[in-house]
């Protein structure tokens, strides 16, 4: 009887953070027999340095439900082992709420949210003990942001979805880790900035994506509930626990002049 075959998928892999995980995994998780990379534009050319593992592309659109099918169809027919998943597909838009399109907003909350928890629930028939799931919320989650609502209120989602299910699966063996960065220098800002530049504040404390993920493969590892890359964004943490999420929304809005 032939194995079967132990996998990673990771969403949003075609660039930033999502990209950097497959490398990542493909360093730390070395008995891995393949790694399904999912997002809208793979060429094959961009993952020639990943030889030694193989890599899958899937080049889908996680907004459209038929080629969210094709992966619960693949999931089926191979009946892999998903040792890992992260969910790094996302997007969002800075600017007021009025002055973003309806349909930006609606694919920022079907990314991030709906797209996120459909790629987990397909995923975890095929999860056992000792998988992990690496979910990409944002320091976002944290607090109700102006100037960045529906991505916030997304990535609050995210982080509310991701606790309780770690919760759930726990007594299968199975660890959920949320993960939680702040701004950090990859593509995602090209669509980001589209209506308004980031606060300068924000544009001066970027972290490069690979320490992020690196710090993020280690606390998946480890079974954290959460990951939050640096000192800034760890006192952020602690300050959206104690301080009135009041104070903390007027002083964000102090920083968001549309
Ligand atoms: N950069 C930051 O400051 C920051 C901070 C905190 C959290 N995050 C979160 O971290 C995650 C990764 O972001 P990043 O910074 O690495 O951004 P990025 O470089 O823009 O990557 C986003 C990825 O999502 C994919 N994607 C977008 N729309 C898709 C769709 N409809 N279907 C499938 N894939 C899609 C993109 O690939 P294609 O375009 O090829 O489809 C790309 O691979 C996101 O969830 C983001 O919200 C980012």
């Amino acid at each position: 009887m032939s194995e079967r075959k132990k996998i990673a998928i990771v969403t949003g892999a075609s660039s930033g953070m999502g990209r950097a995980f497959v490398q990542q995994i493909m360093d730390k998780y070395r008995r891995l027999d393949e790694i399904w990379v999912i997002a809208r534009h793979l060429q094959k050319e961009m993952w020639q340095e990943c030889f030694g593992t193989k890599i899958v592309l899937l080049p889908l659109d996680l907004l459209q439900e038929a080629q969210q099918k094709r992966l619960r169809c693949r999931l089926f027919a191979e009946d892999v082992r998903v040792k890992i998943l992260v969910n790094a597909a996302g997007m969002g838009r800075i600017g007021t709420f009025e002055e973003i399109t309806l349909p930006e907003h609606q694919q920022t909350t079907r990314l991030n949210d709906e797209a996120l928890m459909t790629v987990t629930y397909l995923c975890l028939p095929y999860m056992e003990k000792g998988s992990h799931i690496i979910q990409m919320a944002s320091a976002s989650a944290f607090v109700p942001q102006p100037g960045f609502a529906v991505y916030a209120a997304s990535k609050a989602y995210v982080l509310s979805f991701s606790r309780a299910l770690r919760s759930e699966v726990r007594k299968k063996g199975i660890t959920v880790t949320c993960v939680c960065p702040g701004p950090v220098d990859t593509a995602f800002f090209e669509g980001a900035e589209k209506y308004h530049k980031m606060p300068l504040f924000k544009k001066k404390s970027m972290a490069d994506p690979k320490p992020v993920v690196e710090k993020a493969v280690y606390d998946a590892a480890c079974g954290r509930a959460l990951s939050i890359y640096g000192w800034s964004m760890k006192a952020l943490f602690l300050a959206c626990k104690i301080l009135p999420h009041r104070l903390i929304i007027d002083l964000t809005a102090i920083f968001f002049k549309p």
